[in-house]
């Protein structure tokens, strides 16, 4: 089955709002490329500006994070009916640095994914190991575990529609992007994993990331194993190098 690609920024607590239109307004013919879908996840104080930023282009805006509740009292979070009424798509959930940073557990990835589902919007769930975890060989059981907590209660037509980001901890912000063999490794457990939960046709819809220092120099290898269906770019989705990783081929 051919997967259409996603190719998704995740900016991470960079730019101002200033800022951010002006980066959308630099990307934009960078990243005009019809035949993948391209994602711009920005702060949410950004996402009313660059959603006007990039009317009219391919560039879709995601949020970063949701809270799993539809309003009241949760200082500081954004409900997800608040994404939908500015338009937005799709929300990532789960990155290691909100599980690290924000106590984000398994559990309330969970309760995200679902509460995105309900309102429509698209998940880009977020999984990977520490190098610790690679290093003691329970990658897989890791993985594993993440992914069918994330998915409990979900139907298989959600999880055909939903994007899940394999990132090894290991490998964010570090420079040390994974191996594509390790990646598509890991890519393919996911997909099995999927399988089992649901059916051979879930695990063949479903879209896997890849995402840990993804740069112009190694999306085209990445993007071309069989279970990477695109990538989750932190650092180089700042720059008009993410020109390069939308146009990898
Ligand atoms: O969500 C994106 C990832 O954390 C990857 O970040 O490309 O800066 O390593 P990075």
């Amino acid at each position: 089955m051919s997967r259409r690609k996603i190719i998704a920024g995740n900016w991470k607590m960079n730019k101002t709002p200033s800022e951010a239109v002006a980066l959308v307004n630099e990307l934009k013919p960078l990243v005009a490329n019809d035949e993948v879908d391209v994602v711009f996840c920005v702060p949410a104080i950004s996402i009313i500006p660059c959603m006007e930023a990039a009317k009219g282009t391919n560039i879709k805006i995601g949020a970063e994070n949701m809270y799993f509740e539809e309003s009241g009292a949760f200082t500081g979070e954004i409900a997800p009916n608040m994404l939908t009424d500015v338009g937005v798509k799709y929300v990532v959930i789960g990155h290691s640095e909100r599980r690290e940073y924000f106590a984000e557990t398994n559990i309330t990835v969970n309760k995200k994914v679902k509460k995105a589902f309900e309102h429509s919007i698209t998940p880009i769930v977020c999984c990977g190991e520490s190098l610790e975890q690679r290093e003691q060989g329970v990658t897989i059981d890791f993985i594993r575990q993440q992914i069918k907590i994330a998915f409990l209660d979900v139907t298989a037509d959600q999880a055909k529609t939903a994007v899940i980001a394999y990132e090894p901890i290991w490998a964010i912000g570090t420079g040390k992007v994974a191996t594509t063999e390790q990646a598509q490794e890991v890519c393919a457990a996911i997909r099995v994993c999927i399988g089992e939960i649901y059916d051979e046709a879930t695990a063949q819809a479903i879209r896997i990331q890849y995402g840990g220092s993804v740069t112009a120099a190694s999306a085209a290898e990445l993007f071309a194993q069989p279970d990477i269906d695109g990538g989750l770019v932190g650092g180089a989705s700042l720059k008009p190098d993410f020109g390069k990783i939308v146009n990898y081929k």
